[in-house]
């Protein structure tokens, strides 16, 4: 992990379907590349469009998915694969069940696991075996947060169990029937796992997300701003739309 601080690179697209194609590009690009790479995924709104892109590539272009391997970065504890608002649930309906992926290669963290720090520990020791993530997806909390790094997160946090802020559990109350229903605890890798990925690439659209983009761009990495620790990792790729990058001072390229 290079500790040394480095402005991420950032890309400007005109609306949020520009974001979706650059971001699948960029990881066919990978997939093409290196076919047996390892995927760090994300859930959330945002990724939703780049992941309906890479059905449209595998579908339309034959991008093979069968070599790679996948761990995605967080999950609700208590709620097992199939609940609908669960993350396993999310990426087989978004990406996995539309793709030649091999199940037995996309890792999410079970949420329902009976000893949940050994799961923890345990999802750390198949990422290692695994070799480590090539490219690492993120989405970003309109407080600033990374998978479930809440602010505060310790820049060495490792995949962990953590309590949800009540602003994150409002932002994902849109995907419940209620906030009662949103879980207040998680597992997610840590912001030191995330650093350790070989490349990251941070995804935002719309204007509810400025400020935490602004935030995470310019000022100085405080693990009260999980996103600006991003800083201090030399490959980081933030991918915007005009309406996210409303908050920064300096434009990036397109
Ligand atoms: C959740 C996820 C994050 C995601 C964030 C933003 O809290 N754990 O990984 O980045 O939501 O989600 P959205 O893209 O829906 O704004």
């Amino acid at each position: 992990m290079t500790l040394q601080r480095s402005r991420p690179r950032l890309m400007i697209l005109d609306d949020p379907g520009a974001v979706d194609r650059r971001v699948a590009e960029l990881i066919a690009d990978l997939i093409r590349e290196k076919p047996e790479c390892v995927l760090g995924l994300a859930t959330g709104g945002t990724p939703v469009g780049a992941y309906r892109e890479l059905v449209g590539m595998h579908q339309q272009q034959s991008l093979d998915f069968s070599r790679l391997t996948t761990f995605n970065l967080d999950e609700y504890v208590g709620l097992s694969g199939d609940h609908p608002q669960s993350y396993r649930y999310f990426m087989q309906h978004h990406l996995f069940d539309h793709v030649n992926v091999q199940p037995s290669r996309t890792h999410v963290p079970n949420g329902r696991a009976r000893d949940i720090d050994r799961e923890a520990r345990e999802y750390e020791k198949k990422i290692d075996s695994a070799g480590g993530i090539d490219l690492q997806l993120l989405g970003i909390g309109s407080n600033g947060h990374i998978a479930f790094n809440e602010p505060g997160s310790p820049i060495e946090s490792r995949t962990r169990t953590v309590e949800l802020t009540a602003e994150t559990i409002e932002d994902n109350a849109r995907f419940f029937e209620t906030a009662d229903e949103v879980p207040g605890t998680a597992i997610t890798m840590g912001i030191g796992t995330i650093l350790e990925s070989k490349r990251i690439v941070l995804m935002a659209t719309g204007d509810a997300k400025a400020d935490a983009v602004r935030t995470a761009v310019e000022d100085d990495p405080d693990p009260i701003n999980p996103a600006s620790l991003l800083q201090l990792h030399s490959n980081v790729t933030f991918v915007l739309d005009r309406a996210a990058a409303g908050g920064l001072s300096t434009s990036g390229s397109r």
